[in-house]
């Protein structure tokens, strides 16, 4: 019995020449994630599917990439790169042993929607043998047109190459993306031929063969944002910017004021509470969540961070992984902290590294303090107790602990433990010579007198 659920079929095996890059096109990142993930990411939201993902021979990244995000899914190599169709048919195993619905994606095209694929889902359970994902394109140079009658019903996919003037003045264009079912697809799949400007096995010649075959073909029309396929960095950089500005919308819908959204730059997985205030020009790295209330002031970089409630980070807080801070906790200008937890109320409010380590809760690092962390070879551990008072430029060199409660002195260098309510000061004895610098004055003032 052939399968409810969808088998879908993710082309990954171009070499992305135009990129001008070491790394495979589709590993390329957008909103900190690479297009082929993100394309993962959506089949997966389609309950039951079946993944197949095809790449080029060698391309072990890409492999990786598809263990590490969708480790059911199968990877197929495409030895040599003959066309869409020919990318479909290297799946051929999975097609045979699934025999349900095919939906084919492009990795290169990462910015579809759950709803979307679903639409085209829709369009096979009205009885659509073929379901093709279209949209109006601005500029259709290059793009497959759309060949339909009475709006939504397909005829025939002509690439942009092979069509006539006429053909080319159509704007509604192929996304790429399509679902078939169809009784025999591996039959409609080897009825493909090459002979066409590009000499490649064509998918889209699929819509025609199939046509003949008794099967409906339609169209399902979506923004031309959500298919924008990426060959180039610059188009790189477009994509990048439809998925920011939508994700800002949705934060915002969410409950998060951003004060100048179009300066706020989100990854993939950021997570934002409720009543968050972000201002202007900050940087969400990947693995960021940030609970409710926060207050996030300008020019800040966050990742692998995660932010308690009501906290204070800012202006110019930079926060490296393992940053965790408790809930009211102020962390302040040109403050950086990595993999350090922060208890609750724990302020640092200015110029400090707080790196590896714990700070207990209502603590108060002082500006310039410095967890020396790194030996040159290990990285070591400073301990703060709940209630500790860390004087402005103190060194604390690892591994350390601070009790509880415990007092240091400005200007020390500590490297030793510290017990809990103790004072501990590593910094010599004031020395005091009255009206030395009077006289100092005086005599300098006379030797240069007698210079000029
Ligand atoms: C394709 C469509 C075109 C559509 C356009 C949308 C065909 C014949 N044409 O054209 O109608 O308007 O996408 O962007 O399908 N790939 C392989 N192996 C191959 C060839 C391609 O895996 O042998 C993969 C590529 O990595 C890419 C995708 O298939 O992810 C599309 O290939 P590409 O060469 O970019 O097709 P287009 O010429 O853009
Ligand atoms: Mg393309």
């Amino acid at each position: 019995m052939a399968n409810a659920a969808p088998l879908i079929v993710i082309l990954a095996a171009g070499k992305g020449t135009r990129m001008k890059s070491a790394l495979p096109k589709v590993l390329h990142k957008v909103a900190g994630r690479s297009m082929l993930g993100h394309v993962l990411a959506l089949a997966t939201t389609v309950p039951g599917a079946e993944i197949a993902v095809v790449v080029g021979p060698g391309m072990d990244e890409v492999r990786n990439e598809v263990g590490r995000i969708a480790p059911a899914a199968d990877v197929f190599v495409q030895e040599r790169q003959a066309g869409t169709a020919d990318a479909v048919l290297a799946a051929r195993a999975a097609l045979e042993r699934h025999g349900g619905d095919v939906i084919v994606l492009y990795a290169d095209t990462p910015l579809i929607e759950a709803r979307t694929l679903q639409s085209l889902q829709a369009a096979l359970d009205a009885g659509a043998g073929v379901a093709v994902l279209g949209f109006q394109a601005k500029d259709p140079t290059g793009y497959g047109r759309l060949i339909t009658v009475g709006g939504n019903t397909l005829l025939a996919i002509r690439e942009h190459k092979d069509s006539s003037p006429e053909e080319r003045k159509i704007t509604l264009c192929n996304s790429g993306v399509l679902a078939f079912r169809v009784p025999d697809l591996l039959g409609v799949l080897g009825g493909i031929g090459n002979a066409n400007a590009k000499g490649e096995y064509y998918l889209t010649d699929a819509i025609e063969i199939a046509r003949s075959s008794g099967a409906r073909a339609s169209v399902v029309r979506c923004p031309e944002d959500e298919v924008i396929g990426v060959n180039s960095r610059s188009q790189l950089a477009v994509a990048e910017r439809i998925w920011q500005d939508r994700a800002r919308q949705k934060i915002m819908l969410e409950g998060v004021t951003l004060i100048a959204p179009e300066t706020v730059f989100l990854s993939y997985d950021t997570v934002l509470g409720r009543d968050v205030t972000v201002e202007p020009h900050v940087v969400f790295g990947t693995g960021v969540t940030v609970a409710d209330g926060v207050d996030i002031k300008a020019f800040c970089h966050l990742e692998g961070a995660t932010i308690g409630a009501n906290a204070r980070v800012g202006p110019y807080a930079r926060l490296r992984p393992g940053a965790a801070l408790g809930p009211d906790v102020h962390i302040g200008n040109f403050v950086e902290v990595k993999n350090v937890a922060v208890g609750s109320g724990a302020k640092a409010n200015h110029l400090a590294y707080l790196g590896d380590g714990t700070v207990g809760a209502g603590a108060n690092i002082g500006a310039g303090t410095i967890f020396c962390n790194y030996d040159g070879f290990f990285k070591h551990k400073t301990e703060i107790g709940a209630g500790a008072f860390i004087g402005s430029n103190s060194s604390l060199i690892a591994p350390v602990k601070i009790g509880d409660g415990a007092y240091i002195g400005s200007g020390s260098v500590i490297t030793k433990d510290v017990a809990a309510d103790a004072l501990a000061i590593e910094r010599s004895a004031q020395e005091e010579r009255p009206e030395w610098a009077a006289k100092f004055r005086a005599v300098m003032a006379r030797r240069k007198a007698a210079k000029t």
